[in-house]
């Protein structure tokens, strides 16, 4: 068997490689458009980020893109999600880029691939991996050696992964972006620009089209241009479209008109309203950057979720939610909307629509109500949270320094005297980063939150336990606050007094709700004068059952948290609580933190 068909497999590369010979792609300064295959080519492109969508629904999201007449995708590589560790890579997975790049292939759509090493993407940090910050004096997107040195090394990982699916090697990839917005950076490093042109050109060859993408005025353009990338722009639906390119010709007096960010809508901050814009306006503006012959990508096409721990934060801090729904064509849950079709009709005008039916919408069950049962508080967890124990420090430490990049960490230390009257606990410098919960012997005190809440008056006895659970709440991902370091990240003071003596426990919140969190707490209740609170942050567990008999189950659903609040700490001192659920099955959606109520 295996002897009858080595020679098919052999042959069939052979063909495969005299076809590739006739795949190009590139600009054409004469015809102001790229040309693919020797033909002009304009691009009507959708953005959709693999590491927002599970990795199971990756074709049905690429199928519905493809059926809005879309002919190619772009998607950012987040670099922290591919190495979460120095030297420690993941492509497997919800994370496997060969995979995805594959599907699209498979689909018949190109691929523009923004490779970084920074993104934005309202992603944690940008994308830059959290442990660069060991090196506290670092200057992200530079020169900086250390820096450089780091990227390097990414990119002789990821680089000749992507090599073999660039187009004219036979793979879906027709461009691919360096940096991204670099003009709106502080920094102006030219000599970085150069090093990652050196260093793509390094790993993909001389052929590929390499791009740049900043906002569409001189003033972006100025520091995020680069004579060997070829310069694009990006601008939001209702404005002048020909004063937005005029821009672009500043630094591309020919060669195709490419807008690479075309709002479809916006993202979303935590305690804001849902960010909306109306699809008249973009189906609008939409037609006219068409009409002029320009390339562009609409972004998001369907923007998915930030699970675990990935959404950023702007500045002054407001980090994003969960959701990064973005108000796109395709919904969070990946459905059809009423500005899907609107585009849909916009881009018919200028491309042949796919035959065939668009896939539809996915169903959903409602599962009806979780009832959940308080299992303990995180203190009672503590050691099954923190099974290495508390790391002791004088002053407080970073997450960095603790190794530890997301989710929570306790602080503790006792109170040196009395405070039998309402005594003050601050952060003068605003150094709580993001949120903490602080409690006191058990006892909720407050919120102390960055920006928002600098102080709170706190009650106990001396020698009793001060607890501040703090929050990472995203990482700042736009701008030169992106060294966002995390934690207690300055003292925090008792009246004028620093704290001093702390016992910092690391949280495995994630391994310990996967293992250990449903039976019972390690210690018992505590027992006379302090009685557990509820109050403080706690966990709570409960079960969904798929019902039986009943076709086409377990399908997707929606979870809602009635009466449940993150209230900012202006508003009250009201608790997050921390739920798991057991599933008897997996459902089909993954959500960031389980919880209860209506399914
Ligand atoms: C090569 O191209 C020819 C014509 O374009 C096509 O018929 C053939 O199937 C292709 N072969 C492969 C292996 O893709
Ligand atoms: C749009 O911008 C162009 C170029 O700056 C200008 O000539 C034109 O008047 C503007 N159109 C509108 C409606 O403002
Ligand atoms: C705190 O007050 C108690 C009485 O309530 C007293 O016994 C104790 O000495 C005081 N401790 C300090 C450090 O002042
Ligand atoms: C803290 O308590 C003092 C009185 O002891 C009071 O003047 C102040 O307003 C309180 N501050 C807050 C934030 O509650
Ligand atoms: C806390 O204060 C001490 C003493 O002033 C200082 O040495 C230390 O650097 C401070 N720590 C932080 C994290 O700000
Ligand atoms: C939790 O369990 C899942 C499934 O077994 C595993 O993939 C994941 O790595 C675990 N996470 C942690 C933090 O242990």
């Amino acid at each position: 068997m295996l002897r009858l068909l080595l020679p098919v497999a052999g042959l069939a590369t052979v063909l495969r490689a005299a076809n590739i010979s006739q795949r190009t792609f590139g600009i054409d300064y004469g015809c102001n458009c790229f040309v693919k295959d020797g033909r002009p080519f304009r691009y009507i492109s959708g953005s959709i980020h693999y590491s927002r969508i599970p990795r199971y629904y990756w074709k049905d999201r690429l199928l519905k893109m493809k059926m809005a007449g879309l002919d190619a995708i772009q998607t950012y590589v987040p670099w922290n999600y591919h190495e979460p560790q120095m030297g420690v890579y993941d492509f497997s997975g919800d994370r496997d880029l060969e995979y995805f790049l594959q599907l699209a292939d498979e689909t018949g759509l190109l691929v523009i691939l923004r490779a970084g090493p920074y993104i934005c993407a309202e992603w944690d940090m940008g994308g830059l991996p959290a442990w660069l910050l060991e090196k506290e004096s670092i200057v992200l997107r530079s020169s900086d050696s250390d820096y450089l040195a780091a990227v390097e090394k990414w990119m002789s990982v990821l680089l000749p992964k992507m090599k073999p699916h660039l187009y004219q090697n036979g793979g879906p990839i027709i461009m691919v972006q360096v940096e991204n917005e670099y003009g709106s950076y502080f920094a102006c490093d030219y000599d970085y620009l150069r090093s990652l042109q050196k260093l793509f050109r390094q790993h993909l060859g001389d052929e590929v089209v390499l791009f740049t993408t900043d906002g569409a005025s001189q003033l972006y353009l100025r520091c995020g241009a680069l004579q060997g990338f070829y310069a694009t722009v990006d601008f939001a639906p209702g404005g002048n479209v020909t004063a937005a390119f005029l821009a672009q010709r500043s630094s591309e007096p020919t060669g195709p008109l490419v807008n690479s960010e075309f709002y479809t809508g916006w993202l979303d901050h935590w305690g804001h309203r849902h960010s909306v814009v109306p699809a008249q306006t973009i189906a609008k503006t939409l037609n006219e950057i068409l009409a002029c012959g320009a390339n562009v990508n609409l972004y998001m096409f369907i923007g998915g979720t930030n699970f675990a721990y990935w959404n950023g934060a702007n500045m002054p801090y407001m980090p994003q939610p969960t959701s990064y729904d973005y108000d796109a064509p395709l919904s969070e849950a990946g459905d059809l909307t009423e500005k899907y079709f609107a585009l849909r009709e916009v881009i018919g005008m200028y491309n042949q629509l796919p035959e065939g039916l668009i896939p539809p919408t996915t169903s959903k069950f409602a599962y009806g109500k979780v009832h959940l049962q308080k299992v303990g508080t995180v203190v009672e967890f503590l050691d099954r949270l923190s099974p290495a124990g508390p790391v002791k420090s004088t002053f407080p430490l970073t997450f960095v320094q603790l190794k530890q990049y997301f989710g929570f960490v306790l602080y503790r230390t006792k109170l040196p005297k009395n405070c039998t009257e309402p005594t003050q606990l601050s952060s003068p410098l605003n150094g709580v980063h993001d949120r903490a919960y602080v409690s006191v012997d058990g006892v909720l005190q407050g919120i102390l939150e960055r920006d928002k809440s600098l102080m709170i008056n706190i009650t106990g006895k001396a020698g009793a336990n001060m607890d501040i659970l703090v929050e990472n709440m995203g990482r700042v991902n736009y701008g030169r606050y992106n060294n966002d370091f995390k934690g207690l990240v300055s003292n925090l003071t008792l009246d004028q007094d620093i704290l001093v003596e702390w016992e910092i426990y690391p949280l495995d919140i994630d391994g310990a709700v996967n293992h250990s969190i449903h039976g019972y707490p390690d210690r018992p209740k505590r027992s006379v004068g302090n009685p557990v609170s509820y109050e403080t942050p706690t966990f709570y567990t409960g079960t969904l059952l798929i019902p039986g008999g009943i076709p086409d189950l377990p399908q997707d659903t929606y979870v809602n948290f009635p009466g449940w609040t993150k209230e900012s700490p202006a508003e009250g001192a009201s608790f997050p609580h921390v739920a798991t659920l057991q599933r008897h099955k997996e459902t089909a959606r993954p959500g960031g933190f389980p919880a209860t109520g209506d399914l």
